[in-house]
């Protein structure tokens, strides 16, 4: 088991699958009132340079939830903002706490941190990868569909930090994937390279969101200009028109697929607020799926 989690490529199949299996586990175990203290008396410190509601309450709630402690930084009142290098960032945090939790631009500072910490960094968004996140969607799809193998999970829109972590998570555990990005927003080509090469279906790459969502089972979107790329939104906006998941794109798709956004939503975008609020959208089950996701993560990482 590694001991860091930056990107779920570095997972084997049975890692990722344990991760999910603990955490449906865990779920349980809450749901009958099971009191968790696997974590007593360790601390973990939260350095975030983006904004998060999900993320940051679910990894806070499932830390304290297995007994545990957090310690929240924003990373513009730390010495980072100042330039403090992150390999001294590293090592001091290492002194103090058990594990890292990160988000931030660069996955480079995932990467850097990790290199030079004596404890667990755990990656919680970067620009280019969202693995926490596509693991507890991955239950979530599991919950509601059954086995990964069997089913075909579609992305349709930006080929962004979760459309990379999803390519990653098709290839680890096989299952096939779709993505419909325009022009000059396909996701990332190496990551896609990599994947490839040791993926037992196929990971396909088209243009045509209303062919993607053919034969989904799942069809995931997410925001059009993420984090970071505010500046480039009356752009996308119009680039994306095409690739909203609205009642017609829906009606292209069978009747049982369900929808998942990881949320924030911005609604009547890329998807509107009719398909958000129907039946087939399991978000707010993510939502909830990603603080049981990331206890297994702690416990699993920290124990
Ligand atoms: N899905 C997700 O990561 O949400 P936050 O940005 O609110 O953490
Ligand atoms: N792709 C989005 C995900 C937000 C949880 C972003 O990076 O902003």
């Amino acid at each position: 088991m590694p001991k860091h989690l930056r990107s779920l490529q570095e997972f084997t199949r049975a890692e990722l699958i344990g991760f999910i299996d603990r955490a449906m586990e865990l779920k349980k175990e809450q749901k009958a009132g099971q009191i968790h203290r696997q974590l007593a008396g360790k601390t973990i410190g939260l350095i975030f340079e983006k904004p998060s509601t999900r993320t940051r309450v679910s990894f806070e709630s499932a830390m304290y939830g297995l007994g545990g402690q957090v310690i929240f930084l924003s990373a513009r009142d730390t010495q980072l903002a100042r330039s403090e290098p992150l390999k001294d960032m590293s090592r001091v945090m290492s002194r103090y706490v058990d594990g890292m939790v990160v988000r931030t631009f660069g996955q480079e500072v995932v990467e850097e941190l990790a290199d030079y910490a004596t404890v667990p960094v755990i990656n919680a968004l970067t620009d280019v990868h969202h693995p926490c996140q596509v693991l507890s969607d991955m239950m979530t799809v599991i919950e509601m569909k059954g086995p990964l193998e069997a089913l075909h999970v579609v992305w349709v829109g930006d080929g962004n930090n979760m459309a990379n972590s999803w390519i990653q998570a098709a290839a680890v555990i096989g299952f096939e994937l779709t993505l419909a990005c325009p022009e000059g927003y396909e996701p990332d080509g190496d990551i896609l390279a990599a994947a490839r090469k040791i993926a037992t279906r196929a990971i396909n790459l088209v243009r045509d969101p209303q062919e993607a969502v053919r034969t989904a089972d799942v069809i995931n979107v997410d925001v059009w200009a993420s984090m970071g790329m505010e500046s480039e939104q009356e752009e996308r906006l119009r680039v994306f028109s095409e690739y909203q998941l609205n009642s017609g794109l829906m009606a292209k798709a069978p009747a049982g697929c369900i929808v998942l956004h990881c949320l924030p939503a911005h609604r009547d975008e890329e998807i509107t607020d009719e398909v958000l609020e129907s039946k087939q959208c399991v978000a707010f089950d993510q939502a909830e799926n990603k603080m049981h996701l990331h206890k297994a993560i702690l416990e699993i990482l920290l124990s």
